[in-house]
C-alpha cells in the first residue's frame, strides 16, 4: 500500500517533469559579469518586439484583429522561425517589448485600467515556452516611454486623466505624473504583478518563475518631458526596482532609463545599465562603458541601428562598436533593432515594417550588402557566445521554414 503510493507519486512526478519541462539555469551576476552555472554568459541578440502582439500582418478574416492600432497575434510559425533564426545568428537572447508591455488596446493583456484579457496570453506563453526549449533567454521591459500600438505610459497617463499625447506634449511637466502619482504608480505596479505572476498554460511556471525571462527593464527608453533627460526620478527606479525584485527575486533587472543615469547607481536592485544607438557610435558607447565601471554592474547596449553605412574613420562603424563591446569588462552584451522574420504559415514572403531598420535574415532579396551587415553581426555573437572566431564572410546557415515546435 505505502509501496504503491510511493510509485505512483514518483510516476506522477515524472509525468509531470515530461509534461512541463524546465531546460534553463537562472543568469546571476557578480559585479560586472553575468553568470550561468558560474560561467560568465554573454547577451547577445536582436530586439523582436512583436513576439507577445505585433503591428505588421493583418490575419485572415475570422482571427483577431484591432484596426484602430493594427494590432493582432503573430502566429506560432512565426515565433519558432524567429528562435531558430537567433539561433542560427548564434544569439543567446532576445529583448521583447510585447512581452512586457501589452496594455490598452482591446487584444491585449490589460485592455482597460485593471481588466486582465487571458487571451493575450496565448502568444506571450508560446514565446516564452518554446525560448526555453530553444535555450534563449528574454529581457523584457515593463513599460514604454512612447504611444504605440502595444501601450506603455502613456496608457496609464490617459486612465487617469492626463489627456498627453506623444506628438505635442513632450514638454508638457505633467508627463512626470507617470513617476510621480501615487495612483499611476499603484496601478503600474498591479499591471507588473498580474504579468509576472501569470502562469504559463504551455509550462506551468509563472514568468517570475521561468527563468527564460532572465532580466526585467522597468521600461523602454524611459526619460522626463524633455527629449533624452534621463529625467526618470531615482524615487521611482528605487520603488518599482524592489517591487519586481520582491516578485521575481531571481532575476535581473535593468534600469530603463534612457541613457546612464549616475544618480542611480546607489540602487541597490539595478543590475545593469543600458542605453541605445542611433546610428552606432564608438565615442558615445566609451562614455557610457567608463560611466559603468565604477558601479560594481553590467552594461548592455539595447538597442543600436544595424544598418549602416559605416564611417572608417569616425565613431559611426559596427566592427569598432562590437569590438569594444567584445573588449570591455562591463559590457554584458547588445541586442540590434530589430529582427522580422516570414510570414508562417506562408514561407515565402517577410514580414516588413517600415522604420528602415529591419533584418530580415536569409531574405533571398537581401542584397549583398545587407548580408555582410548580417554576418559582421552573427560573427560578434559567435564570438561573444562562443568565444569562436569565424570569418566575416561565412556563410549564414539557412533556417528551415517552417522551424520545428519543441516539446
Ligand atoms: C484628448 O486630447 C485629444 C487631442 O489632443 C482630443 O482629441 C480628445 O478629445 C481628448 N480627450 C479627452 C477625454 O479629453
Ligand atoms: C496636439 O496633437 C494632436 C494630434 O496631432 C492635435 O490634434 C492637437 O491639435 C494638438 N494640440 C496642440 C495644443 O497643439
Ligand atoms: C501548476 O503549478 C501549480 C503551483 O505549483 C500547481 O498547484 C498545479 O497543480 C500545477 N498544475 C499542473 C497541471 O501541474
Ligand atoms: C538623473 O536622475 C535624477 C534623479 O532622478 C534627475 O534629477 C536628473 O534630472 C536625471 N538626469 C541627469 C542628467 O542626471
Ligand atoms: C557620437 O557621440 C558623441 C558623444 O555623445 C557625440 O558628440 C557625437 O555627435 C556623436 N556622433 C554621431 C555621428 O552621432
Ligand atoms: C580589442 O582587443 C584586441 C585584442 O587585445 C585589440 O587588438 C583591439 O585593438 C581592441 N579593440 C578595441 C576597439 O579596443
Ligand atoms: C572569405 O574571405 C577570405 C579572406 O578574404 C577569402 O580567402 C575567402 O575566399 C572568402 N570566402 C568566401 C566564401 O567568400
Amino acid at each position: 500500500m505505502i509501496k504503491l503510493l510511493y510509485a505512483s507519486v514518483a510516476l506522477s512526478g515524472v509525468l509531470a517533469a515530461a509534461q512541463y519541462p524546465t531546460v534553463l539555469s537562472p543568469v546571476t551576476r557578480e559585479g560586472s559579469t553575468l553568470l550561468v552555472d558560474g560561467k560568465p554568459w554573454k547577451a547577445v541578440g536582436p530586439n523582436i518586439y512583436w513576439l507577445g502582439l505585433d503591428e505588421n500582418v493583418v490575419p485572415p478574416d475570422g482571427e483577431p484583429y484591432d484596426a484602430a492600432t493594427k494590432s493582432s497575434y503573430p502566429t506560432k510559425g512565426r515565433i519558432t522561425d524567429a528562435l531558430a533564426t537567433v539561433q542560427a545568428l548564434g544569439g543567446t537572447m532576445i529583448r521583447s517589448h510585447t512581452l512586457g508591455t501589452n496594455l490598452g488596446n482591446p487584444l491585449t493583456v490589460m485592455p482597460e485600467l485593471g481588466v486582465i484579457n487571458e487571451a493575450a496570453f496565448e502568444a506571450i506563453d508560446w514565446a516564452v515556452y518554446q525560448a526555453g526549449l530553444y535555450g534563449i533567454r528574454y529581457m523584457v521591459p515593463l513599460t514604454d516611454n512612447w504611444d504605440y500600438y502595444h501601450g506603455g505610459k502613456y496608457n496609464f497617463l490617459r486612465w487617469f486623466g492626463y489627456n498627453l499625447t506623444q506628438a505635442n506634449d513632450s514638454q508638457n511637466p505633467e508627463m512626470q505624473q507617470f513617476y510621480t502619482n501615487q495612483a499611476i504608480v499603484a496601478a503600474f505596479k498591479n499591471y507588473i504583478e498580474k504579468l509576472v505572476t501569470h502562469r504559463n498554460q504551455y509550462n506551468n511556471l509563472t514568468y517570475a518563475e521561468d527563468p527564460t525571462i532572465f532580466a526585467f527593464e522597468t521600461g523602454n527608453e524611459l526619460q522626463g518631458p524633455r527629449n533624452r533627460d534621463m529625467d526618470c526620478p531615482a524615487d521611482w527606479v528605487r520603488d518599482i526596482t524592489g517591487f519586481i525584485k520582491n516578485l521575481a527575486p531571481n532575476k535581473l533587472i535593468v534600469d530603463g532609463t534612457y541613457g546612464v543615469n549616475r544618480t542611480h547607481f546607489d540602487i541597490q536592485d539595478i543590475d545593469i545599465f543600458s542605453n541605445h544607438y542611433y546610428p552606432v557610435n564608438t565615442t558615445k558607447l566609451q562614455l557610457d562603458l567608463e560611466t559603468v565601471e565604477g558601479a560594481d554592474r553590467a552594461y548592455f547596449a539595447g538597442e543600436y541601428s544595424w544598418v549602416g553605412p559605416d564611417d572608417s574613420s569616425g565613431p559611426v562603424n559596427l566592427v569598432s562598436f562590437f569590438d569594444i563591446i567584445q573588449n570591455s569588462s562591463v559590457a554584458a552584451g547588445d541586442a540590434f533593432w530589430s529582427l522580422f522574420g516570414r510570414n508562417l504559415p506562408d514561407c515565402n514572403t517577410f514580414v516588413d515594417h517600415s522604420d528602415g531598420f529591419t533584418l530580415q535574415y536569409n531574405n533571398p532579396t537581401n542584397s549583398e550588402y545587407t548580408n555582410s551587415r548580417i554576418q559582421l553581426i552573427r560573427k560578434h555573437f559567435v564570438a561573444m557566445s562562443q568565444g569562436k572566431e569565424i570569418p566575416a564572410n561565412e556563410t549564414l546557415p539557412a533556417v528551415p521554414c517552417p522551424a520545428p515546435a519543441l516539446s
